[in-house]
């Protein structure tokens, strides 16, 4: 059972060359499944779809439920790994515009992934007198994005509600016993949340950073996980030849060694774009350091190809693209005749709205890889939770494995604090 498929045939790559990695691909394997219980390596993600804490699921549950019940609102504040991979999944499951009136729960708004005045402003525009609550999810406690957003939106609540109400309010992701708002959560009494040890933020999706904003806009969550589930089952062969998670990680290697250093991930689903977001910062940080890494970018089709489309078809040839296919739309719409065909488009009369989509990605495919830009395509059944849960899966651990094959750590991020640090000077942080 799989509701991914890969398919390599625009690739130019032949299944000869892929499998010339069989071995280094055995070792990797090997020893990301002997580590992934070592409590000092960031795996736990790998086995998080069995191994999750149900308890913590449940109170997860519980909460959301609560937040459903009492709130217009959920602000859920915070950056890269700890917003990115709840955003994603929820605009790819959620109606378009759930924010604006058609959602079936709380509106989500997200804050502190920016320093704007402006945005910051027109998010309390935004909730006026609305009931809200807050999720505030940081690993590590302290990064400086979100703690200034909670510092602003936690007095927004006190003086809202006052304080005993506004503790009722909050809910805290954070490192179960480190960090700046660990400690404000055990001394206000907040209900807290945690990010385990092992799962390092990117690959945090799966845990309580992703599940409880997912689990609030009505999301099933026990689906999602039954996908990955099936997702860790199905990529546990250590075997190339039939693991197309694994594929995926060594078809990219090659491109690289081809000089194709520019990966763009193409949807034809507005509904993907943030999770086109999510993967830009799962594969840009696992792999982007020790000057080497694929620049992971993306595109939303067929947008886009009134924009970018001109460059990837002439432009410079250091591109590839991989394409995320929905094979089944959730809903369709047929196109209708008309008598007067007046804008000549009668020849797609009868045709549905996604068969044209789906034309349309053909063509494109075609033209591209025409044009010296092979393309990767991925596979998904639907937008739902189980298909969801394993693509989230697939490209982690396809992540993990491309970032061994690169020679890199793929579980670190060293880079990240150099502008922290900058800016702390500026600021005129002590220490700095
Ligand atoms: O993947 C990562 O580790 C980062 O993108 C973090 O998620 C991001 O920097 C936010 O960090 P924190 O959760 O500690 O606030």
């Amino acid at each position: 059972m799989s509701y991914i498929k890969l398919d390599y045939q625009y690739s130019n790559i032949p299944i000869e060359d892929i499998l010339e990695y069989k071995e280094e691909i055995k070792k990797i394997h090997n020893e990301l499944h002997e580590k992934s219980q070592d409590e000092r390596e960031f795996l736990g993600w790998l086995t998080l779809p069995t191994t999750y804490d149900k308890k913590e699921f449940e109170r997860i549950k519980k909460a959301a439920q609560k937040i459903r019940k009492d709130s217009e609102v959920l602000l859920c504040i915070g950056i890269g790994g700890s917003y990115l991979g709840a955003r994603a999944i929820i605009e790819s499951l959620t109606h378009t515009f759930y924010n604006y009136g058609k959602g079936n729960g709380p509106q989500i708004l997200y804050v502190g992934n920016n320093l704007s005045p402006n945005y910051m402003n027109d998010i309390i525009d935004m909730i006026g007198e609305k009931s809200v609550s807050i999720n505030v999810i940081s690993k590590s406690g302290t990064t400086t994005e979100p703690a200034i957003a909670f510092r602003i939106f936690r007095e927004f609540l006190e003086s809202k509600y006052g304080i005993d109400e506004a503790r009722k309010r909050i809910y805290v992701t954070t490192d179960k016993e480190k960090g700046a708002l660990k400690t404000l959560a055990t001394e206000e009494g907040y209900e807290a949340f945690v990010i385990p040890d092992n799962v390092g933020g990117r690959y945090s999706v799966l845990t309580a950073v992703g599940l409880l904003p997912i689990a609030v806009t009505g999301i099933d969550i026990d689906r999602l996980m039954i996908g990955a589930k099936i997702a860790e089952d199905k990529y546990k062969d250590d075997n190339l030849k039939y693991n197309e998670c694994y594929q995926y990680a060594v078809l990219r290697n090659i491109l690289y060694k081809n000089d194709k250093n520019i990966e763009i991930l193409v949807n034809y689903e507005p509904k993907m774009h943030y999770f086109t977001e999510w993967w830009k910062q799962l594969y840009g940080e696992s792999e982007g350091k020790e000057k080497k890494g694929i620049f992971p970018t993306g595109v939303d089709f067929t947008t886009d190809l009134h924009s970018m489309g001109q460059y990837i078809q002439q432009g410079r040839r250091n591109l590839f693209e991989t394409v995320l296919a929905v094979d089944n739309p959730n809903i369709d719409i047929t196109i209708k005749q008309d008598e007067d065909n007046l804008d000549g488009m009668n020849f797609v009369a009868g045709k549905t709205l996604d068969y044209v989509n789906k034309k349309a990605m053909e063509g494109t495919i075609e033209a591209h890889v025409t044009g010296e830009v092979p393309n990767i395509v991925i596979h998904l059944e639907k937008l739902e939770e189980e298909a969801i849960g394993s693509l989230i899966y697939f490209f982690e651990l396809s992540c993990a494995i491309s970032g061994k094959l690169l020679g890199v750590n793929p579980f670190n991020q060293p880079g990240v604090e150099e502008y922290k640090k900058n800016m702390f000077r500026l600021l005129g942080k002590s220490g700095y």
